[in-house]
Order: C-alpha cells, then sequence, then structure tokens
C-alpha cells in the first residue's frame, strides 16, 4: 500500500492523491477481517472493583453491552436490549441471580438465561427459547476479560509469569487509565497507532528525551543499538545504551499479539524484568483505552503518581493547559496527532520503523490464519498457557 515514491512527483500538495488508511490493520468491527481476528482473543474491559449492582454501558470492539455484577458476585455482559420488547437492561436492577428488566420484570442469570417472567401466567415457568445475547467473562488480575468471538474459537485466557506466584507481601494494582498515553481516560484514536508506537523504540530519543524535555529519565536519551526479534507469541526489541559508567543498559520491550504490550519502567526505577503488562483495548474504531496490572511489594516504594507515567515540564499529563500540550508533547499527542486513524498511503516508513513494519506483518499474518479457520499466533488451548516474559531493564557491567 505504501509507495516510498508517492509525494516525488508532486507539483504541490494540490496534486495529492486521495489518502486511506489500512484497514486490515485498523478495522475493529464484527465482519470486518481484523476485527474477527480481535475476536479470537480475550479483551480486558473493565476493572473488577468497577463492576458492581449499578449495570454499566461498555463499548468494546464497536460493540455497545451491559457489564453488571450480581450479588451473588458473578459478573455478567449482556446485550442492552431486552430479548422482550427491547428496551435497554442498563435500568435494570440486579439481584442475587441475575439482572432484571426495568419494563416487565424478566430476570437474566449472567449467561443470558431467563429465570422469571412475572407477568406471564406461571411466571417461573420459563420457555428456553427466551435467551438474551450474551458474552462469557472471566476475571484475573483485577480485571473482567470478555470473550467476543465464535464460542467454538475460545481459547484460554492466557497468565503472565510476572503476574504469577505472588509471594505473601507482593500484590497486583490494576490500572485502566492508559498508563502508557500520560493517563488520559479514552485515548481518541484507533488502537493500532497507539500500540505500535511500543515497537518503535527510537521516539524515545526525540519526544520523551529532547523534544519536550526529558519525560523520563537522562539515560532514555542516550544513543542505542536496536535490534527486533521474533518470539512465539509476538516479538520484541532489544535496547542496548551505554552509560557513562562504561556498563550497558539493555531494555526489552515486547508485544503479544494482538494487543498486549509488555514494557519495564522507563524511569529505570524498577530494573530486573519488568513488573506490568498492559492491554491496548479497541473501544471502537477511534477511541482506545489501556488497561495496565502492576506487581509490587508491600516493601515497595509504590508511587502515588502510579498511572501518570512522564512528566512534561514538571507536571502530569493531566495538568497542562492547551499551550502546555503544545510545548511539551507526549505519547498522546503524538498518536492522537496522527489522526482519528492514521493514514498508511501517506506514510514513508524508514530504516526506524522495522519494528513498526514486523509488527504490521504478524497483525495480517494472524488476520489470514483467522481467515483460513486456523489459530492466530498466541492462542492457547491447553495448560499452561502461561507467556514467560522477556521485557525488563538490565545492566550488563562492562566485559
Ligand atoms: S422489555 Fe424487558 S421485560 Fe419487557
Ligand atoms: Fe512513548
Amino acid at each position: 500500500m505504501q509507495d516510498a515514491n508517492r509525494y516525488k512527483e508532486l507539483r504541490s500538495a494540490y496534486d495529492m492523491p486521495p489518502p486511506s488508511s489500512d484497514p486490515l490493520l485498523t478495522e475493529v468491527n464484527k465482519g470486518t477481517a481484523t476485527g474477527e481476528m480481535l475476536r479470537c482473543y480475550w479483551h480486558p474491559i473493565e476493572l473488577s472493583e468497577a463492576v458492581k449492582d449499578v449495570p454499566l454501558k461498555v463499548r468494546v470492539l464497536g460493540e455497545d453491552l451491559i457489564l453488571f455484577r450480581t450479588k451473588n458476585g458473578a459478573p455478567g455482559l449482556l446485550h442492552p436490549r431486552c430479548c422482550h420488547r427491547g428496551t435497554t437492561l442498563y435500568y435494570g436492577r440486579t439481584e442475587e441471580t441475575g439482572i432484571r428488566c426495568c419494563y416487565h420484570g424478566w430476570l437474566f442469570d449472567p449467561q443470558g438465561i431467563c429465570l422469571e417472567q412475572p407477568c406471564e401466567p406461571d411466571p417461573n415457568h420459563v420457555n428456553a427459547r427466551y435467551r438474551q445475547p450474551w458474552y462469557p467473562l472471566e476475571e484475573r488480575y483485577g480485571l473482567v476479560f470478555a470473550y467476543l468471538g465464535p464460542p467454538d474459537r475460545k481459547p484460554l485466557l492466557p497468565k503472565y509469569d510476572v503476574l504469577e506466584n505472588l509471594a505473601p507481601e507482593d500484590l497486583l494494582i490494576s490500572h485502566g487509565d492508559s498508563v502508557g498515553s500520560g493517563g488520559a481516560k479514552r485515548i481518541h484514536c484507533n488502537w493500532f497507532q497507539t500500540h505500535e508506537n511500543v515497537m518503535d523504540p527510537y521516539h524515545v530519543l526525540i519526544l520523551h528525551s529532547s523534544f519536550s524535555t526529558v519525560q523520563f529519565t537522562p539515560e532514555m536519551g542516550r544513543n542505542m543499538r536496536v535490534s527486533f526479534h521474533n518470539t512465539d507469541t509476538g516479538l520484541h526489541s532489544v535496547q542496548l545504551r551505554d552509560l557513562e559508567d562504561g556498563s550497558t543498559l539493555r531494555r526489552l520491550s515486547e508485544l503479544v499479539i494482538p494487543n498486549v504490550r509488555i514494557v519495564a519502567d522507563p524511569r529505570l526505577k524498577i530494573m530486573g524484568p519488568t513488573n506490568n503488562v498492559a492491554w491496548t483495548l479497541p473501544i471502537d474504531d477511534v477511541t482506545t483505552r489501556i488497561f495496565t496490572v502492576f506487581r509490587f511489594s508491600e516493601n515497595d516504594d509504590i508511587p502515588t503518581n502510579i498511572g501518570g507515567g512522564a512528566m512534561y515540564g514538571g507536571k502530569t499529563w493531566y495538568e497542562l493547559d492547551e499551550p502546555g500540550h503544545q510545548k511539551y508533547p507526549g505519547d498522546y499527542e503524538a498518536q492522537v496527532g496522527q489522526g482519528e486513524v492514521t493514514l498508511h498511503s501517506e506514510e514513508h516508513l524508514a530504516f526506524s520503523d522495522e519494528g513498526v513494519r514486523m509488527f504490521r506483518k504478524l497483525i495480517k499474518a494472524a488476520v489470514r490464519d483467522v481467515e483460513n479457520d486456523n489459530d492466530p499466533i498466541a492462542t492457547f488451548r491447553s495448560d499452561p498457557a502461561t507467556i514467560n516474559c522477556v521485557a525488563g531493564n538490565f545492566i550488563d557491567e562492562e566485559a
């Protein structure tokens, strides 16, 4: 799709050909090739602690749904339109075993099974053909995960070794405010351009280290040697930075197909294997949210601004006014600045985009696999369904 010579012959911008996005990288809706591929994986849709008895409206992969928790503690994810005569379950009430529609009181359990129809002659005798459309859920790491794909293709919900086998003093902190993008509650662009940023280590030298002052730490701005490597579940980058004391900072960042990002602390306060795993959730084609789960020990100095990430001229992202966003742009500005859905036809990829190229290739291979009825990469059907993370910050002493 990309043509390196596309702009070479232009007499002026007037000659620009019509631009386009690559649908195989960007479309998330049901029925699209990539939307169907994304539906073959589990996605976090909300923090467990946010799912209480009051029903929530959630939007996932372009679908509007109702998320709730029964008084018995089970989460449920149902289509909003009640299967009786169609009012929304958003106005429903949760009870011990399910959610009751406000209009005529039909009661649905988390699997959509209708348990009661109080206006019918025998309210407890429910015809089995009445069932509210539902999706399966599982809770792990303080997140509610949903599977929106074909039931016969449902894989196991994977585990991540860095979040498993907790010692008594260890704790997991789950976060839903897009830590990797300044802490924005919602990122107003397509998920893909946000996610592929993880395989773009070079932007750290410019965006985070010089253009917008030092957003992480001065060491992150040092020149580096970068290589990219495929793994069993995706790919990772290795970034080698020579430090002043003669040692080398070896930093590994990782993507698990399709939308998991595993990045070590960019402020270099946490060394060794990474302490967090994050998921880039496509809410719809033009809205994104990142969930992150951190592992800490009670004895750690746990930052209060855990979701804030970078600093922007001494301020958090949320404290910036408009001139501040212009003066200290970060990941959010750069990625939303690419447009709601970036225009792949207008790009001119260069040497430093090798990781982006490799990630796109893996996504397209996963789309093809699903189209051919094969399991895509990073699909687990037997235990241990555990991903061994490679990401981290490591110091190699001088040889
Ligand atoms: S519309 Fe829901 S019970 Fe009638
Ligand atoms: Fe970044």
